[in-house]
């Protein structure tokens, strides 16, 4: 077979997003619309190619983990002009240019696969991936005669009669390398809107002889192009949808499924019940057995099997261990840590807390910076004072031990295995193992006191 490489044209400025960030940089379902484009190339293991427009150092800086080439199209004239500006990439005469946009997110690997079979199979010189729509408001409409390609006229050129065509193009070609660098140049702007058009080539190849192939499928949604914010809107929608589908279908309930948010590339194992109002981002991944309940946020996470995590807690950066029990209103953030079977109840909160086996905190408590040892209990209330104003300090809980109610633990400090702090001390120094440590001002009673001061004691 021929060698294939991939060219994405992302330079457009996509003023219809008013945006001051790039197009493909907006996500859908979590990924960015254009990572969403070289995911798939990754995958088919293609070399790709991405031409961008403005704000060439930003676009560098936002794809420098990704292995491409990058082209720069200075002006923005038209798609066939992007392609222009790629000349190097497919200066190999030999093999075959797949040419896409970057702003449809919506495609699939097997209809790139299936589009290159086809283009293979029928040894077309070029070919084009076109669609039927019911609504085909700003596609191209492509046009055959006697079954044979004819040409592809844009929206705005259109008149009324042809934009009735309900197939259209997907944006998504293969030419022949040696066509791309011949005849490129043949292309006029003498258009609606005086661009080069890169839909102007087919029709021009075809007059010249070559054989130009149109790859027809009934699967719109996949070619769904995003160039407003509610095109982008939609396009998220379906891409939820077809997550939450995957997940149906792999052994996971989902109540109410429309009000459930389910990101790219989450895992969740099987009979985890997912209930209404949950948002799980990318890149979390979910034991099995577990249960999420309503608004319950879950951002780049790990959970693993068992674990039930109550109404509202929002779970950010955080690993969570077997049989445990969070929230309701629980909020953990970045470099929780918890082993099994651990309690975390309702308004806590924990930072770079690692709690092992059996730690229970359930009421009202800050645990910041910290270790706590297994089967320790903290009372409600409990705060570690991480933070002297400048500096963030360490609090270290030994195991065994009971952290009493509205206790203050001023980092850097230590507790020894098996002690217990009284309730309402502010622990400033170290404390041994088996001890009690308690720092409280000694009760004064004055007895008869309001009747002094003149106020009423009995009715
Ligand atoms: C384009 C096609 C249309 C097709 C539709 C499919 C043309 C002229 N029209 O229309 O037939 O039905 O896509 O979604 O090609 N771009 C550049 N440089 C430019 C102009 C555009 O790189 O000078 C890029 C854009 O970033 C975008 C892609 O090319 O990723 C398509 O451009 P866009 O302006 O969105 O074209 P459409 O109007 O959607
Ligand atoms: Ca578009």
């Amino acid at each position: 077979m021929d060698k294939i490489k991939w060219l994405v044209l992302a330079a457009g400025e996509g003023k219809r997003m008013k945006s001051s960030i790039p197009k493909v940089f907006h996500k859908v379902a979590g990924i960015p619309i254009l990572f969403r484009i070289l995911n798939i190339a990754e995958k088919l293991n293609i070399e790709t190619g991405v031409v961008f427009g403005k704000n060439i150092e930003i676009a560098k800086e936002f794809v420098k983990d990704k292995n491409i080439e990058i082209f720069e199209q200075k002006e923005r004239l038209g798609t066939a002009h992007a392609v222009m500006c790629a000349s190097e990439f497919y200066s190999d005469l030999e093999g075959y240019t797949l040419i896409t946009p970057g702003d449809t997110p919506l495609i699939e690997q097997k209809d790139i696969e299936e589009f290159i079979k086809f283009t293979i199979e029928r040894k077309a010189e070029a070919s084009i991936l076109a669609f039927y729509t019911e609504n085909p408001k700003g596609y191209g409409r492509v046009f055959e005669i006697d079954g044979e390609f004819f040409n592809i006229i844009e929206e705005k050129d259109a008149n009324e009669e042809e934009r009735k065509n309900n197939l259209v193009n997907s944006g998504i070609y293969l030419f022949k390398n040696s066509l791309l660098s011949k005849h490129l140049k043949d292309i006029s702007n003498n258009n609606a809107q005086n661009e080069y058009y890169l839909t102007d080539l087919p029709s021009i190849l075809k007059h010249k002889g070559y054989s130009i192939a149109v790859f027809k499928t009934e699967n719109e949604e996949n070619f769904y192009g995003v160039n407003d914010r509610k095109q982008l809107a939609i396009a998220d929608i379906i891409a939820v949808n077809r997550n939450i589908e995957k997940h149906l279908n792999s052994g996971v309930t989902i109540y109410q499924p429309d009000t459930v948010r389910i990101e790219d590339n989450v895992e969740i194992g099987k009979d985890t019940e997912i209930y209404p109002g949950v948002i799980i981002e990318t890149g979390s991944k979910i034991g099995e057995n577990c249960t999420l309940k309503s608004g319950c946020v879950i951002i780049n996470s790990e959970i693993a099997e068992n674990t039930d995590i109550l109404e509202y807690s929002h779970i950010e950066g955080a690993k969570i261990g077997a049989n445990c029990a969070i929230g309701p209103f629980a909020r953990l953030r970045p470099g929780t840590i918890t082993s099994e079977n651990i309690k975390i109840g309702n308004f806590v909160e924990t930072k770079k807390a690692i709690l092992g086996k059996g730690v229970k905190a359930s009421h009202l408590s800050y645990l910041g910076d910290c270790e706590i040892g297994e089967n320790t209990n903290i009372g409600a209330g409990t705060i570690t004072c991480n933070y002297d104003g400048e500096k963030k300090h360490k609090t270290v809980i030994g195991k065994n031990c009971f952290i009493g109610s509205d206790t203050q633990l001023v980092a850097p400090v230590k507790i020894g295995d098996f002690s217990y702090i009284g309730a309402g001390s502010t622990i400033t120094n170290d404390v041994p193992e088996c001890s009690l440590a308690l720092s409280r001002v000694k009760q004064k009673v004055i007895q008869g006191w309001p009747e002094k001061k003149g106020k009423k004691c009995r009715n």
